[in-house]
């Protein structure tokens, strides 16, 4: 694993075995059939400037609700899950409204293309954290591309991934997931084959480890918010041309029909900060944006966030 921004500046020479790590952790991932899907990904996604700017409007709009300003005792800083090419992101404003802004991805040219295109690659305030594992497995779900996994398999890789961690020094006032959980369980679902028990059960674990790790990153009285695609014009083929106060609707029509992404139902998500007595106490306030549209290109997806505040103690 890599992280800029806390290691040699740029333009400094690195040390010898932080070299040597970056270029493992390449070869790594070329070797690694799980990482290349999203690296692949990423790379047809890499010119979605303009496409995205409805989308980056929208999480732009939340990630700004909570921004701070002068009169903060504490100056505020944010870190984003899944920044890739960052195009759902305006870094300038960010880095306007946040002291530190944190970027995080498995993809480290995405990563590093991204802040040289918005021109912020200098930026001491930008910290890069790349070849970042955030679902803690995507080694041994790269492996099963080639081995395809046993039943018996599941155990010890879903205890992986409910002890998966970053290295990353928080905590942050603002802690944002984009688009990511999807690609997190998307990628087990695939490694595993056909859906089975097993693979659902290890699909849920990443998701609720990955909404852990999100509060333990989150400083108390700080915000995590879990931004996810929910169901795509795959299954809805209409979605592009829904009115968008028809939206709310439609999404709960798409829920009560089971049209909807593994383990990504946002009410029931919603339902667990608010009910659930495991998860209640981890929230002072649970909140869900009315829904919105990702135009990916070919390619559109209903897409909602959910906004946890932190308990302050
Ligand atoms: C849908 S993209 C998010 C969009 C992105 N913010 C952009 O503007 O291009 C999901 C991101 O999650 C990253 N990702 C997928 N699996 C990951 C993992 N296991 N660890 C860290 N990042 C991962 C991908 O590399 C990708 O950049």
């Amino acid at each position: 694993m890599e992280t800029f921004g806390r290691g040699p500046r740029r333009g400094q020479r690195p040390a010898p075995n932080e070299n040597q790590r970056k270029k493992d952790s390449v070869a790594r991932s070329q070797l690694n059939p799980s990482a290349n899907l999203q690296t692949q990904r990423n790379t047809e996604s890499v010119d979605g400037w303009q496409t995205f700017a409805g989308h980056r409007a929208q999480v732009m709009s939340l990630l700004l609700k909570l921004a701070g300003d002068a009169s903060d005792p504490v100056p505020r800083r944010i870190c984003l899950l899944g920044a890739g090419n960052c195009n759902d992101i305006d870094l300038p404003q960010l880095i306007h409204h946040f002291a530190e802004v944190h970027l995080v991805d498995l993809d480290r040219d995405a990563l590093i293309a991204g802040t040289r295109t918005q021109g912020v690659a200098e930026s001491e305030q930008i910290k890069l954290h790349v070849g970042m594992d955030l679902s803690g497995i995507v080694e041994q779900l790269g492996q099963w591309h080639t081995t395809p996994p046993r039943p018996g398999d599941y155990p010890a890789v879903v205890a992986n991934a409910r002890s998966a961690t970053i290295p990353i020094a928080g905590p942050f006032y603002v802690v944002a997931s984009l688009c990511t959980i999807s690609q997190l369980i998307d990628a087990v679902l695939i490694a595993s084959g056909q859906p089975t028990q097993e693979s659902i059960t290890l699909a849920l674990a990443v998701r609720d480890r990955h909404l852990e790790l999100m509060e333990q990153l989150t400083q108390p009285g700080g915000h995590l918010v879990l931004i996810t695609d929910v169901t795509s014009s795959a299954t809805v083929p209409d979605l592009n041309v829904i009115p968008v106060e028809q939206l709310p609707v439609k999404l709960i029509e798409m829920i009560n029909t089971r049209n909807f992404f593994t383990g990504l139902n946002p009410f029931a998500l919603l339902a667990r900060y608010r009910q659930d007595p495991e998860w209640e106490s981890r929230a002072e306030s649970a909140e869900l944006s009315a829904p919105w549209i990702w135009n990916l290109g070919p390619r559109q997806y209903i897409v909602c966030a959910l906004t946890v505040r932190k308990p302050v103690h």
